[in-house]
C-alpha cells in the first residue's frame, strides 16, 4: 500500500452515519477500518445491513465501547490517522429507560478511544459527533458554537460529557480533536425507531393497506433535519482543517413533526389528520421543544453547505420505503 494512503478507523460504522462516511472515505481512497459489536458478525444480514455492499471494501474489528482493552488492540493494530467516533447509545428516548448503559457506552467509551489514541497514536486526528441534543432547553434561537448547553435527556448529558472530554484532549494534550455539533439529519438508513422513519415506514404501510394507524407522541416539536448523506462529509472537512474545532452542522430550517407527517402523507395522496393518533406513551419525561442550527461558521470555514432540502428529504425517505414493500 502507498504511504500516502490514508487510514481511518470509525466507531458506529453499522449505524446510519457510519455507513455513509465509510461511503464517502473509500471514495475519497481512504483505507476504511470499522469496530462492530461481535453479535454483528453472528447476524450479517441484520446488524451489518447498512453496510452489506461495504463489507468486501472496509476491514471490521470485532470491538465494544464498554472495553477499553478491545478499543486499545484495535486502535494499536489499525494506527489510524483519521478516528471517527460516531457508535453511541443514540436513541434519547430509550436513555430515559437506561441512563446508566448510555453513560457507559457513550461516555466511559469516548473517554476509553481518545486515551487509546493519546497513548498509542497522539498526532491522529478525532472527530467526535456531538449533538444538538445538548442545547437541550435552548437560551436562544438559532443555536451557534457558543450557544449555552442545557441538555434534558441522559442522552444530552452524555453528549455533553463526550464534547467536554473531547475539548479538554485537544486543550491538555494539543491533540487534533473536533467535535461537530450536529442537528437531526436523516435518510432512508435512519433507524425505524426515529420519528421520521417511523412515519415515512408507517406512510408506506398504510399506503399498501397494511396498517391503518400511526401512534405518535409530541407532533408540535421542532427538528432542524437535514439529510446524513450531506452531513458525514462535514465530518471529514473538519479533520482537514489546519487548527481544531467545533462546528455547528444544520440546514437552517426547522419544521414540526406535524409538518413532516403532513409532508410525507401528501406525497402519496393522503391526509395525515386520517391515520396519525398521538398516544401520550411516545412522550419523553422532558422534552427538547425546539432546535434550529446557525452554520454560519460551518459555511464559511469548512465551505460546507446542506444539498438535500426538507421536501426532497421526506420525498426521498418515503419513496424508498414505497419500494422496499413493493421488492
Ligand atoms: P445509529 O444509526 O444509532 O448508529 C449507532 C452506532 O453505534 C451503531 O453502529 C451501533 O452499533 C454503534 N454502537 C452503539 N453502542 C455501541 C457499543 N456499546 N459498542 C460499539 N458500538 C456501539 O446512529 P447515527 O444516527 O448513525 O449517529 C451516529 C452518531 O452521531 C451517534 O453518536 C449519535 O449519537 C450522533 N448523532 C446523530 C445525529 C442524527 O441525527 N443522526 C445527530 C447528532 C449526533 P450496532 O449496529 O451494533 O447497534
Ligand atoms: N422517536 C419518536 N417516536 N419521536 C417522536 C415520536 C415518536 O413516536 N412522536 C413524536 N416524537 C418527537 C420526539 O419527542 C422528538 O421531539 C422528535 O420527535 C424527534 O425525535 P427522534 O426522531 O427520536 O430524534 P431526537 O431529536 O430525539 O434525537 C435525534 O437527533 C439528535 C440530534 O438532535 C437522534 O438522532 C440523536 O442521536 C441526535 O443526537
Amino acid at each position: 500500500m502507498s504511504e500516502s494512503v490514508k487510514r481511518a478507523l470509525i466507531t458506529g460504522i453499522t449505524g446510519q452515519d457510519g455507513s455513509y462516511l465509510a461511503e464517502h472515505l473509500l471514495a475519497l481512497g481512504y483505507k476504511v477500518h470499522g469496530i462492530v459489536r461481535r453479535v454483528a458478525f453472528e447476524r450479517e444480514g441484520t446488524r451489518l445491513s447498512r453496510i452489506a455492499h461495504l463489507t468486501d471494501l472496509v476491514t471490521l474489528h470485532s470491538g465494544s465501547l464498554e472495553s477499553y482493552a478491545s478499543l486499545y488492540k484495535i486502535v494499536q493494530d489499525v494506527q489510524p490517522d483519521e478516528v471517527y467516533h460516531l457508535g453511541a447509545q443514540s436513541f434519547v428516548s430509550y436513555s430515559f429507560d437506561d441512563p446508566f448503559s448510555t453513560f457507559q457506552s457513550n461516555i466511559n467509551g469516548t473517554h476509553f478511544l481518545l486515551e487509546a489514541v493519546r497513548l498509542i497514536v497522539p498526532q491522529c486526528r478525532f472527530y467526535f459527533a456531538g449533538s444538538s441534543e445538548m442545547f437541550g432547553q435552548v437560551t436562544e434561537s438559532p443555536q451557534t458554537e457558543s450557544t449555552k448547553f442545557h441538555p434534558r435527556s441522559p442522552y444530552g448529558i452524555s453528549k455533553v460529557t463526550g464534547f467536554d472530554l473531547s475539548r479538554n484532549y485537544r486543550e491538555a494534550y494539543g491533540m487534533f480533536v473536533c467535535s461537530g455539533i450536529l442537528f437531526n439529519h436523516e435518510s432512508p438508513r435512519r433507524g425505524l425507531e426515529f420519528v421520521t422513519r417511523k412515519i415515512t415506514w408507517h406512510v408506506a404501510q398504510i399506503k399498501q393497506g397494511k396498517k391503518t394507524q400511526l401512534a405518535l407522541g409530541n407532533l408540535d416539536a421542532l427538528r432542524d433535519w437535514g439529510f446524513a448523506g450531506d452531513f458525514v462529509i462535514a465530518m471529514h472537512c473538519m479533520l482537514q482543517q489546519s487548527q481544531p474545532d467545533d462546528y455547528v452542522i444544520a440546514t437552517g430550517e426547522t419544521h414540526t413533526v406535524r409538518e413532516f407527517c403532513e409532508l410525507a402523507f401528501s406525497h402519496v395522496g393522503l391526509n395525515y389528520e386520517d391515520y396519525v393518533v398521538v398516544d401520550p406513551k411516545f412522550y419523553r419525561p422532558a422534552e427538547v421543544h425546539l432546535l434550529l442550527g446557525d452554520t454560519t461558521k460551518a459555511r464559511q470555514t469548512l465551505g460546507w453547505k446542506p444539498q438535500v432540502a426538507f421536501r426532497e428529504l421526506v420525498h426521498m425517505m418515503v419513496d424508498h420505503d414505497l419500494a422496499a414493500l413493493s421488492d
